[in-house]
């Protein structure tokens, strides 16, 4: 078993160090955030992810997994230092790469000798040459480890992943990393870190693409007769395809999918490259919101100024509470900049208005509660819920019995049955 230290406790580093230690390792999360600390201290968990405080509970109980805010003291034993920072977009697009290079000048003097730094932020390529200068230390390698888990599902993801990527310059190193996934069945793939850096960045923005794609394939299915769903379904039968990433919705957004296709774009761009495939999926992906907000405005006859509406979902997807670049809350924006009068929403995981949520969207404690005196209702986000509520108490409460389905998640028939105006994406 291995001593690790995990340097960033967001999605990634928490979900990284909580299954490290339930597999044995002896964990050290280290953050900046001293009220992230205290509360991980306390086993609560500062994200919504599933199952992940109980391994919190677990680590903190058998004594594997500690937090700190104190760096030099969490590095200083440790065979392992996992750089889970965050990588987020400059103005330009291009990654910023600065939390971790300067986390790699700091920890350089600190580490001890015959140590691992592992890069688990998405890095653009090359980077794992900077890091290793950047820790001036000869003794020490630099391997390279993409994440590829999905918040909601993270936990679930880190321990039973489609692959382990591994980028090394050494390969001794390389397989110790390897090596700290042991119980772990997937297959492992060795490479150099450019192909495994690269390997991250392809991989999400093909996923990226894919959606970009199935939503420009729901726009012409609106403007010829054709149901997305059952085209989604057929072309999904085809494994060479897939089923997966095939659901038309407002369009792709999150903490990694946006910030990574621009970062793509530049690293493209730096080598010589148009990438205007990415550019397009992109751009697609920009006017959806237009998509949407053309449908609400023809829900509520062509005047949103004054309008009230209701939104189920702010999250960029179900299952985590991440509204980074959430395509729900770009929507409301843009409803807001039309003259919207009161945008009330619900979504499971955001009950008090907090960092992230303007002020401007009117937080409701229940999906009935956002629908009241409701001109329309946009549903944004697929919670399990939202299926659950019943069409005609929701008409009840609304102004206009009008649903804007951006996602196709509610029972469109149940829907129309109960007399509701029923858009769905696509059909
Ligand atoms: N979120 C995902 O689903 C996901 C999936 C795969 C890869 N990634 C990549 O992993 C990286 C981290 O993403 P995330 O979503 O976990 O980020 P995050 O924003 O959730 O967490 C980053 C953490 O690092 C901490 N931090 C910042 N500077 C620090 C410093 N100098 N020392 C110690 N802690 C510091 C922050 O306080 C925060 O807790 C990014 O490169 C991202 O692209 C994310």
């Amino acid at each position: 078993m291995a001593t690790i230290a995990v340097i960033g406790t967001g999605y990634v580093g928490l979900t990284a160090g909580a299954c490290l230690a339930s597999m044995g390792h002896a964990v050290t999360c280290v953050d900046i955030d001293e009220a992230k600390i205290n509360q991980l201290r306390q086993g609560g968990s500062p994200i919504v992810e599933q199952g992940l405080e109980e391994l919190l509970r677990e680590g903190l109980a058998t004594g594997r997994l500690a937090f700190t805010a104190d760096l030099a003291a969490a590095v200083a034993d440790s065979a392992f230092v996992f750089l889970c920072l965050p990588t987020p977009s400059r103005a330009d697009g291009s990654a910023d790469v600065s939390y971790v290079i300067e986390a790699a000048r700091e920890v350089g003097g600190m580490l001890p000798s015959g140590a691992i730094v592992v890069n688990k932020s998405t890095l653009p390529i090359g980077s794992t040459l900077r890091v290793a200068a950047a820790l001036q230390r000869s003794d020490v390698h630099v391997v390279s480890n993409p994440e590829f888990l999905r918040e909601g599902t993270a936990v679930e993801d880190f321990f039973h992943p489609d692959r382990i990527v591994i980028g090394c310059i050494d390969r001794e190193a390389g397989q110790k990393v390897a090596a700290l996934y042991g119980e772990i069945t997937a297959r492992v793939i060795i490479t150099d870190p450019a192909s495994a850096e690269m390997i991250k960045y392809a991989s999400n923005t093909f996923l990226a693409t894919k959606i970009s794609f199935i939503n420009a394939v729901a726009a012409i299915c609106e403007q010829v007769g054709a149901d997305v769903q059952d085209v989604a379904a057929g072309m999904g039968a085809d494994p060479r395809i897939g089923a997966q990433f095939l659901a038309a919705g407002p369009g792709w957004g999150g903490s990694c999918f946006p910030k990574d296709a621009q970062a793509f774009v530049t690293i493209a761009a730096d080598a010589g490259n148009d990438f205007h495939l990415l550019k397009s999926a992109i751009q697609t992906n920009e006017e959806q919101i237009d998509r949407v907000i053309a449908k609400v405005a023809a829900a509520v006859g062509g005047r949103l100024a004054g309008a009230t509406i209701a939104v189920w979902g702010l999250t960029f997807k179900a299952g985590t509470d991440d509204l980074r670049d959430s395509p729900a809350l770009k929507v409301c924006a843009r409803l807001h900049e039309a003259g919207v009068a009161r945008i009330q929403v619900f979504d499971p995981t955001v009950t008090v208005a907090r960092a992230g949520i303007p002020p401007y969207l009117h937080i409701a404690s229940g999906a009935l509660e956002a629908s009241r005196a409701a001109d329309v209702l946009v549903v944004l986000t697929e919670w399990s819920e939202f299926r659950e509520v019943e069409p005609g108490t929701v008409h009840a409460q609304m102004r206009q019995a009008s649903v804007v389905d951006t996602r196709n998640h509610l029972d469109r028939e149940l829907w129309r049955r109960s007399g509701a105006i029923y858009q769905g994406a696509g059909r």
